[in-house]
């Protein structure tokens, strides 16, 4: 493990004003995304949609320090023979992978999952680094529902992280730590509060028991929102307060950044709460890992067609720049209205 090169990567992924494109959706995922614009999902489209975004040197250069990838985009070629992986790179960015194989049924514990891909994970981490992959993303879910989550579940998949993150750094690459805990469901902020706290604590607890260099990881959680079917809207504000307070509680200050996840949110919302929480200045660095909240527009103004790419690229470099913003506490609705 080489900790000075684990620092710098993870510091370099959470740099000011920088943040993290997830476009690491399985081929399950974007066919979904893209039935939703009316395109149909094959190798060759989803490589001209991923190419248009690393091609897009305005929002990869200035606004997006890493892009986490799938295994099929990590292997191919732009039309014109080109590496994506080299894009990347070529745009300042550096290419991470997603290693996660999923999140599956937990037996004994209905509604409630466990995210598997641990199984030979030491090989395929070595081959993902000679492929160019620098960092990497596990993704473990919590479902807040009545009764759930149980102790069981949290302390199986807060073990699962940190056996990943582990064997990630022994690879020289760098873990992003993703404890997901949805926004689905009915619950009110409080809850959320109360779960992420008991999620967050305990995955703490298993990073230091597998002894993980926390320099050299990022942090990829969610903010603390009532759940969306709640009913009970929450100012900017008041996700700050609770995220920051959360977080000062349950994660030490060694951690170099913590890179949110959009989790459904609206593009408006997820720029918005985030700028709210980059002015409490917490003490870490705080940015973007979004996934939905930096594609959805890309994507729709795309619409599979090659007349639509400069369209798509703008759509992606303005979402970017607003998150980009975000990071630094320095947006507004009027910037959002003025350059859009
Ligand atoms: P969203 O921002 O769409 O939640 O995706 C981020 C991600 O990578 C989830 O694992």
């Amino acid at each position: 493990m080489n900790q000075h090169q684990l620092a710098e990567t993870a510091q370099a992924l959470v740099a000011p004003g920088r943040g993290i494109l997830a476009a690491d959706e399985s081929s399950s995922t974007i066919a979904k995304r893209f039935t939703a614009i009316g395109v149909e999902s094959t190798a060759e489209s989803r490589r001209d949609y991923r190419e248009l975004l690393f091609r897009a040197t305005n929002a990869m250069q200035r606004y997006i320090s890493g892009v986490i990838l799938y295994d099929e985009t990590i292997r191919q070629k732009a039309v014109d023979g080109t590496p994506l992986v080299t894009l990347i790179e070529k745009a300042g960015s550096i290419p991470g992978i997603k290693v996660d194989l999923g999140a599956k049924p937990l037996p004994g514990f209905p509604g409630e999952t466990i995210t598997e891909g641990l199984d030979g994970l030491a090989g395929r981490l070595k081959d993902y680094y000679g492929l160019g992959a620098r960092f990497a993303k596990w993704r473990a879910v919590i479902d807040i529902a009545e009764g759930i989550p149980s102790r069981g579940a949290i302390l199986a998949n807060a073990e699962a992280l940190a056996r990943y993150a582990a064997l990630c750094q022994e690879a020289n690459i760098v873990p992003i730590v993703e404890p997901e805990v949805l926004m689905d469901g009915n619950h009110s902020l409080d809850r959320c509060y109360e779960v992420s706290e008991a999620v967050l604590r305990t995955v703490f607890a298993a990073l230091y028991d597998l002894r993980v260099f926390l320099e050299g990881i990022v942090l990829k959680p969610n903010m603390v929102v009532p759940g969306m079917k709640s009913g009970q809207p929450a100012s900017p504000a008041e996700v700050a307060a609770a995220t920051v307070r959360l977080f000062k509680n349950a994660v030490p200050v060694a951690v170099p950044g913590i890179a949110f996840l959009s989790g459904g949110q609206s593009d408006f919302d997820a720029t918005a709460n985030l700028d709210a929480i980059a002015r409490a200045a917490p003490p870490w660095a705080v940015t973007f890992s979004y996934g939905r909240a930096l594609q959805a527009a890309p994507q729709k103004a795309w619409s599979g067609k090659a007349a639509n790419v400069a369209a798509a690229q703008a759509a992606f470099a303005h979402r970017a720049q607003m998150n980009s913003l975000a990071a630094l506490g320095q947006w507004s609705e009027t910037l959002e209205k003025a350059a859009a």
